[in-house]
């Protein structure tokens, strides 16, 4: 079965920072048709729908926005988890694990008993074992599951490369992947600034140095401590992250994104949700793209794979 690209039906669960500004990305860029907000904390949600709706009148798009319950998934084409606990200074994405897994399990488990028989996309953190544990819950085939995943550390790495480099960031190519926290990987083997790799770019420019480019992953990497620290979370980005993921489901767009797929066999890995590109449309996850990782990225990857089955191991056996 294919989602209803016609009917472009959402349900967000959790209007927290990062749902609410997800709702408000999808609302500016008319990505869907229908919004639902169901939130534990009914008058937040119901707050939000107000709000959301008072900014109609400056759109182009008929966005129906609504409050509603699990039962309400019965009918979406997408759910969108966005609910639990977020880190807070000091804390890493792993140390959520416990907190949120219970969270998920009756989430999950609520929306399955209203019936819901389409895309999950998940975004709370640990992302890539809560994506596992959403499709073990859920009982979905695996293209039908996706995470977040690495989708906003690719676009921070292009943000800081078009940076360095003084070109767009839609220009860069370049991902991020592995887990969606400290283990991640940069991967420079396959990053280009228009068609040119990285690597040769710098050759052509003498104002470039191969060194700069540890520490500016590092700061990828890293970039979501700075931010809690100095704000106390992350929000933007990963909301149009997920926008964007969206659209690629609704326009059946095929479009490459460094999403949380659970890989069998691809990468010499099996059995592990884990960032790579993968192309999505209206199916979810049709395809994960194979990068020709050299051998010090195979390794660090498989290090970022042994570190999320050694949690998922703990959970689910
Ligand atoms: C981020 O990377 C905290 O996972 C969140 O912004």
């Amino acid at each position: 079965m294919t989602v209803n690209n016609n009917a472009r039906r959402v349900a967000l669960i959790g209007t927290g920072f990062v749902g609410s500004s997800y709702a408000f990305a999808l609302m500016n860029q008319g990505i869907v048709n229908e919004l639902i907000l169901i939130d534990l904390n009914e008058e937040k949600a119901k707050g939000d729908v107000l709000d959301l709706n008072h900014g109609k009148a400056f759109t182009n798009n008929p966005t129906l926005i609504k409050y509603g319950t699990y039962k309400d998934c019965a009918n979406v084409d997408l759910v969108v988890i966005c609910a639990g606990a977020n880190q807070k200074p000091g804390e890493t994405r792993l140390d959520l694990i416990d907190k949120n897994i219970k969270i998920f399990k009756s989430i999950v488990e609520e929306v399955m008993e209203s019936g819901f028989n389409g895309i999950f996309l998940v975004a709370t953190n640990p992302v890539d074992i809560l994506t596992y544990a959403t499709w073990k819950f859920s009982g979905l085939t695996k293209e039908r599951v996706i995470g977040s995943g690495t989708i906003l550390d690719s676009a921070r790495f292009r943000y800081s490369l078009g940076d360095y480099f003084d070109v767009a960031p839609k220009n860069v190519h370049a991902y991020i992947i592995g887990e969606h926290g400290d283990s991640e990987l940069p991967v420079y083997s396959a990053a280009y600034i228009g068609s040119i790799p990285v690597e040769s770019y710098i050759e052509q420019h003498a104002a470039y140095k191969k060194e700069d480019l540890d520490n500016l992953f590092i700061d990828v990497r890293d970039a979501a401590y700075k931010i809690i620290q100095s704000k106390g979370a992350t929000y933007y980005g990963i909301a149009m992250g997920l926008a964007r993921i969206t659209k690629a489901i609704f326009t059946n767009e095929n479009a490459i994104l460094t999403v949380s797929a659970l890989l069998y066999g691809e990468y010499g890995e099996e059995n592990v949700y884990i960032g790579v590109p993968a192309v999505i449309n209206l199916n979810g996850v049709r395809e994960i793209m194979q990068l020709n990782l050299n051998n010090k990225e195979q390794a660090l990857f498989r290090k970022s794979a042994s570190i999320l089955r050694q949690n998922l191991t703990t959970y689910f056996g």
